[in-house]
């Protein structure tokens, strides 16, 4: 069994959709193939890559509450695709999105099933995934948590010769378990539609988000963007500029 996974972020590098897919990828068997959908030079190799596959996994961002314009224009020439050489896929998608609830990603999942029927794919589900942005700060934060605990062990190590400083575990196991906590909803629906995946069943929609209280998210979400802005688009930037 050939399984495609297509990343559909944009982005270069650390986007939310890279993560969630190499979490689905995990629980896939058979073979498997990840692509990257950026731009229209990317179309020929990805269909290349679908007319001999049996699945095909989207995982995307949600754009405006719906699919980015990058997306559409290449599902436009795969419905041809499809079509004209008779490709038979079953189809799951997962789609990630900003603020904290998944459910917004509904309308992103429903045009992937008008599509389906549209190029006569068959729709197996998806998952909408709400607080992507901030899920794919955990992964980081979860190897920035490596890093100090092999630092640490270094630093007791050559202070006082002991390389393995309990406390320096403990804190470790409980920062790590809290990370796996927040992503615990992700990890049971990837999981569960890998099976499907596996199996070929039709999974259905579900929905998901970073496990805090939406009142803490706000909190974070707040600071995140504030500071996001200042390094990125500076105070004063933009203010006096010719249009
Ligand atoms: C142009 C644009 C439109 C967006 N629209 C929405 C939206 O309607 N709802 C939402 O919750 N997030 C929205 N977002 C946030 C993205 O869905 C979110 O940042 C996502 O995690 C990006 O995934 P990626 O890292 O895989 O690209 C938007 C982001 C951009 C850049």
């Amino acid at each position: 069994m050939k399984t495609v996974f297509i990343n559909c972020s944009p982005k270069k590098r650390f986007s939310a959709s890279a993560y969630f897919l190499g979490l689905q990828r995990l629980f896939v068997k058979g073979r498997k193939v990840t692509e990257r959908l950026r731009n229209k030079s990317d179309h020929k190799r990805i269909l290349d890559e679908l007319s001999d596959a049996d699945t095909v996994v989207f995982c995307l961002p949600l754009y405006v509450d719906s699919v980015p314009s990058h997306v559409l224009s290449f599902l436009k020439e795969m419905e041809g695709f499809c079509n004209e050489n008779d490709v038979r896929l079953n189809l799951y998608s997962i789609s990630n999105n900003g603020f904290i609830e998944g459910n917004q990603s509904e309308p992103l999942l429903q045009v992937f099933q008008n599509f389906c029927s549209r190029s006569h794919l068959k729709w197996c589900g998806g998952i909408g995934i709400g607080g992507g942005v901030m899920l794919n700060v955990t992964r980081i934060l979860f190897v920035v948590q490596i890093g100090l605990l092999f630092l640490n062990m270094l630093l007791s190590g050559v202070q006082s010769g002991n390389f393995f400083p309990i406390d320096a575990f403990e804190n470790f196991v409980v920062q790590a378990l809290i990370l796996l906590f927040l992503n615990s909803g992700v990890l049971f629906y990837t999981l569960r539609m890998g099976c499907a995946i596996n199996r070929g069943n039709f999974y259905g929609k579900r929905y998901t988000r970073i496990l805090i209280p939406s009142f803490v998210f706000i909190i974070f979400a707040d600071v995140f963007f504030v500071i996001i802005s200042i390094f990125e688009g500076g105070i004063f930037k933009g203010w006096l500029a010719k249009k």
